[in-house]
């Protein structure tokens, strides 16, 4: 079966990316990166796709007049790549609804919180200030509303009474690494479908069992 021809869109350091590179090496993954592009030349995420061998691409923020044509060219790349779906994974440009609506149930986007509590910026010290004992992240569906739209795969995270916003991001991180591939997996076996802004899966195993935190002693 031919693989779903995935973009990723990076802004930084690309660990998201990286997972999705290491998931999409196994030649049973439904899914391959065809393209990666940055919004800042300056991505350290670049040089991972470089090394894997996958086209980069740059579209830098700064040198266009607005966001429509910033977008109209974020768009052209990715169709003259042949892109039949998309990755965010920290870019962090807002994108508008023209472009929102031209990938509407073909983007996905990666957040490290359990939405629909604390989207935007500074989860972590936001979890920790609030007291939450369990934290996570979130692949979802992109819509014009930041970090919301149907929820595909979460992962639940417990908060440690030593963390900081270091080490508890360092935990969501590495549930962040499992679950992004594994939402793109479900998707490119074409398992995943929105129902009233809802994803329904076919097929999912569903995990038994409470997490508590703290654990019951
Ligand atoms: C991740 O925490 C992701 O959830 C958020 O931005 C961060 C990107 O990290 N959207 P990386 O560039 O994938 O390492």
């Amino acid at each position: 079966m031919a693989r779903l021809k995935t973009a990723v869109l990076i802004s930084g350091r690309g660990t998201n990316l990286q997972a999705l590179i290491g998931a999409c090496a196994e030649p049973s993954f439904p899914a391959e990166i065809c393209l990666v592009v940055s919004n800042r030349p300056d991505a350290v995420g670049l040089r991972r796709a470089i090394e894997a061998g996958i086209a980069t691409h740059v579209v830098d923020h700064k040198k266009f007049a607005d966001r429509r044509s910033f977008e109209v060219a974020l768009d052209g790349a990715l169709r003259e790549a042949r892109v039949e779906f998309i990755c965010s994974a920290g870019f962090m440009r807002v994108l508008t609804e023209w472009f929102v609506e031209r990938w509407r149930d073909r983007q996905i986007n990666i957040h490290p919180s359990l939405l629909p509590v604390f989207p935007g910026l500074d989860t972590h010290a936001r979890a920790l200030a609030a007291g939450v004992r369990l934290a996570g992240c979130t692949a979802h569906f992109v819509r014009t509303e930041v970090d919301a739209g149907p929820i595909i795969v979460q992962a639940a995270v417990r908060v440690l009474p030593a963390d900081d916003e270091e080490t508890l991001a360092a935990r969501v991180l590495a549930a962040e690494h499992k679950i992004y591939p594994l939402a793109l997996r479900l998707i490119a076996e074409g398992r995943v479908e929105v129902v009233d802004e809802r994803v329904r899966i076919d097929g999912a195993a569903e995990a038994q069992g409470m997490l508590l935190s703290p654990a019951e002693s």
